[in-house]
């Protein structure tokens, strides 16, 4: 019996791809390369010494999809395949709200009629909108202020309903916080494409030189430097609540979200002071005025990770920078 794993060419599904090797599962990935490359497929099974499973197809095209379902006896999905730019939504909303919304249609829809009805499900916690106290618990109120994380709110609701209608339906939602940092090896990790819009493939570049400066969005928040406070969480961690995660899956049924995340909030000024540690270079920064759209503080409560999967992150802030360093040295250039 297999796992899916869709969109696993990219940041998080390849870590988790290599987690679920590791740990001995039948896996599965599919990507369609729109936001990854063929690389990072065959880097995964170079770390792992053994090679990847992998079927190169767009979660839209359901012909595709009902083939690999014939194929292959899956039980469940772990559901990463997914277009994420904040900006780039806003630009295009119609491409993301087909690609992420039809995309997952799809996949249900698919899964369905094969009888799979296991998912675990990549959210964000962009769905805790602009107005609820930290730390995040997973009852809150949900909302969004931009396709993408209309896209994330649309989606949990989807799966809920399909959850209710069909109680053998089991889905859980995870809500990651800030993901960053890269798998030990220095081989796999980050890649944007063009000028990185987070804070930390940002400040990576600006380590190796590629940037000048990292430019700080406002330090006139209400937070202990001024600067936004995240909630970091290294993707190795991340990688690790998702095997957690599906463990869960296939000994409940129902609609279940959970936050992924460390609980700790670091603040910009923080976290680039850790990243020169690190590395053990200067990053040179400027402040500027703050970015729309962003909140002052945003951190995980990690209790019903802890309590539903016996799940804690175990990587701290250093860590996370010195893998992220140690991945951006050996590839200035992306993988
Ligand atoms: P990523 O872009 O690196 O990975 C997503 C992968 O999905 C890419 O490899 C892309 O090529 C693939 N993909 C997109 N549309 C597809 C389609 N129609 N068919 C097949 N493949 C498709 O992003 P990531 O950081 O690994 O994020 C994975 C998931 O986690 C996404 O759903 C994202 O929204 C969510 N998430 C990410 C973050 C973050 O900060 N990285 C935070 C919260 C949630
Ligand atoms: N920041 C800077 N300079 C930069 C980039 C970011 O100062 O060049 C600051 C931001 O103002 C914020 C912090 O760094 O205070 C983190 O910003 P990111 O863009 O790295 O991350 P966000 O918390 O804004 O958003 C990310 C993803 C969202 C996701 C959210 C929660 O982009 O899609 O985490 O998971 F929803």
């Amino acid at each position: 019996m297999a796992i899916l794993v869709t969109g696993g060419a990219g940041y998080i599904g390849s870590h988790t791809c290599i987690e679920l090797l590791n740990r001995g599962y039948d896996v599965l990935a599919v990507d369609n390369f729109v936001n990854s490359k063929p690389e990072a497929v065959r880097r995964v099974g170079e770390i792992c010494q053994k090679p990847l499973p992998f079927v190169e197809l767009d979660i839209r095209n359901r012909e595709g999809l009902q083939r690999l379902f014939c194929e292959h006896k899956i039980e469940a999905v772990i559901h990463f395949a997914g277009l994420k730019a904040v900006g780039e939504s806003v630009s295009m909303p119609l491409e993301y709200y087909e690609n992420n919304l039809i995309g997952t249609l799809t996949l249900c829809e698919v899964m369905r009629a094969a009888g799979c009805k296991k998912m675990v499900f990549s959210s964000s916690a962009t769905v805790y909108g602009l107005h609820n106290p930290v730390p995040f618990t997973e009852e809150m109120p949900t909302s969004a202020t931009n396709p993408y994380g209309y896209t994330k709110v649309m989606i949990e609701q989807i799966l809920r309903d399909l959850c209710v209608a069909d109680p053998e339906w089991s889905a859980v939602l995870l809500r990651y916080f800030n993901p960053i940092g890269a798998h030990e090896s220095g081989k796999l990790g980050e890649t944007p494409a063009g000028i990185p819009n987070n804070i930390f493939p940002y400040l990576s570049q600006v380590a190796v030189g590629k940037l000048p400066k990292l430019y700080v969005y406002g330090d006139d928040y209400d937070t202990p430097d001024g600067t936004g406070v995240r909630d970091y969480i290294h993707v190795c961690d991340l990688a690790e609540g998702h095997v957690a995660a599906l463990d869960y899956c296939e000994n409940h049924t129902g609609a279940q979200a959970i936050n992924l995340g460390t609980g700790h909030g670091t603040s910009v000024l923080e976290l680039r002071a850790a990243f020169e540690k690190a590395a053990g270079v200067p990053i040179p920064m400027e402040v500027t005025g703050r970015r729309p759209g962003d909140i002052a503080t945003a951190y995980a409560d990690t209790e019903l990770a802890r309590k539903l999967l016996g799940f804690t992150a175990k990587r701290n802030i250093e860590q996370m920078c010195t893998d992220g360093w140690n991945f951006i040295r050996q590839n200035p250039n992306g993988i």
